[in-house]
């Protein structure tokens, strides 16, 4: 598409896909691997411990799991592994450079169901934003090579902006549509948590899951009649180091894992919640404000998915009440935290039963910070 062909193009979601990984983790599960794995730290450090030179490891606990964060389950590539006492993280088979790789395949598979869903053929597709909390790689960037395997012809890059990595993709894929620089476009989302989630951090090992998604951005000419109308789209970043993850091609873990915590996610869960709540009600309510709608009309929110009494309390500033499930659903209790790709989730599981005429409204939020919102219109 060049600029010259359209300069009107009205953005719509015509349709999204959900790839969920077969293999899931119980809180039963993970806290008897968690707690046998304490036990084997205590006992081998026993005498240090007792010397006062190493401090000793506490049990998690099921109860806690759910009452501060909601999470029942989580699903996850590599189960195994990351419940060996011994191993604790996931073990993905590295593969060769003539397949496809591990996020591609989860990316590729959430678009063909978009694809399907819409009726669209990826030969007619122009770009793909690979839009992701990491990378499995630098380059070649993950949104080429889906690209490559959807058989499309135009353009991919790839785009982090943690938990928001998709609704920026949603924003970026829109003004493509509203500069006449492309018609159609992918924005997917695998999110392989697993891997940055350090799973012997008790105050943090609960928290996340796998998962891909896929987002198709057209044109209203061209797209399904079923379909929604993005009505506005905002961004906002504010940077902070409460949540943070190291990692990095220069300071690369040491073989003996010294210093490998903080090349994984950490965070300071407490100052999120209180930070983040109040920063993203407000932006909703400003930005519904300046889209003329009125907040209080929203037919339902599909929320970042990282932790149930955060969802409360927004959805309460926004809709001036206590939402129900049909108002703000969850899917937080059996995906986990799935960082980008959870307000997807949630879009895409509970959106078929709205009526035409019905607004709501996608939104995320997390590590940046980052936010960001779309607000939508089922077509009539
Ligand atoms: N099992 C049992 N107890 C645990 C525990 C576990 N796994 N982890 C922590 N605890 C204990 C703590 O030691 C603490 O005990 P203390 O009161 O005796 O000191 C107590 O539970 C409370 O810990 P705290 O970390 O303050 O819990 P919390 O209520 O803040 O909940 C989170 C923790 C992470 C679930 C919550 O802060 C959160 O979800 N924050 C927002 C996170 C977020 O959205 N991040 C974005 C990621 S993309």
């Amino acid at each position: 598409m060049t600029q010259e062909t359209s300069m009107t193009g009205r953005p719509v979601i015509s349709a999204t896909g959900l790839f969920t990984p077969e293999q899931s983790i119980s809180n039963d599960e993970l806290v008897a691997s968690f707690n046998a794995f304490v036990e084997r730290f205590n006992a081998q450090n026993a005498d240090a411990i007792a010397a006062g030179e190493v401090e000793a490891l506490h049990p998690s606990s099921v109860e806690f799991i759910e009452k501060a964060s909601g999470i029942k389950a989580r699903h996850v590539l590599s189960k195994e592994p990351i419940l060996d006492p011994a191993i604790m993280e996931p073990r993905l088979e590295e593969r060769g450079n003539d397949e496809l790789s591990q996020m591609a395949e989860i990316g590729v598979a959430a678009c063909r169901q978009a694809l399907e869903r819409a009726g669209r053929d990826a030969k007619d597709v122009d770009a793909v934003l690979c839009a992701a909390s990491n990378m499995e790689r630098p380059y070649p960037a993950m949104a080429i090579e889906i690209q490559q395997a959807l058989g499309i012809d135009g353009f991919g890059f790839d785009m982090n902006v943690a938990c928001s990595s998709a609704t920026f993709g949603i924003q970026t894929a829109a003004d493509y549509i509203r500069a006449g620089n492309a018609k159609s476009v992918l924005v997917v989302s695998p999110e392989i948590t697993s891997g940055h989630l350090n799973w012997r951090d008790r105050d943090s090992h609960f928290i996340f899951g796998d998962v891909a998604t896929a987002v198709l951005v057209e044109e209203e000419a061209i797209a399904p009649a079923e379909h929604w109308d993005i009505l506005g789209t905002k961004l906002k970043t504010v940077f902070s180091n409460n949540i943070r993850n190291n990692f990095g091609f220069l300071n690369r873990a040491s073989p003996d894992g010294v210093g490998k915590a903080d090349k994984l996610f950490v965070q300071e869960g407490r100052k999120v919640f209180k930070e983040v709540v109040p920063m993203v009600a407000e932006m909703i309510v400003s930005e519904a404000d300046r889209l003329g709608i009125d907040p209080q009309g929203l037919r339902r929110l599909w929320l970042h998915q990282a932790n149930a009494g955060m969802n409360r309390l927004i959805a309460h500033r926004v809709l001036g009440h206590e939402a129900d499930a049909d108002e703000s659903p969850t899917v937080l209790d059996t995906y986990g935290n799935t960082s980008s790709a959870g307000s997807i989730i949630a879009f895409h599981l509970h959106s078929d039963d709205l009526a035409g005429g019905d607004t709501g409204l996608i939104c995320s939020f997390g590590a940046g910070y980052s936010a960001g919102t779309v607000f939508v219109r089922k077509a009539a």
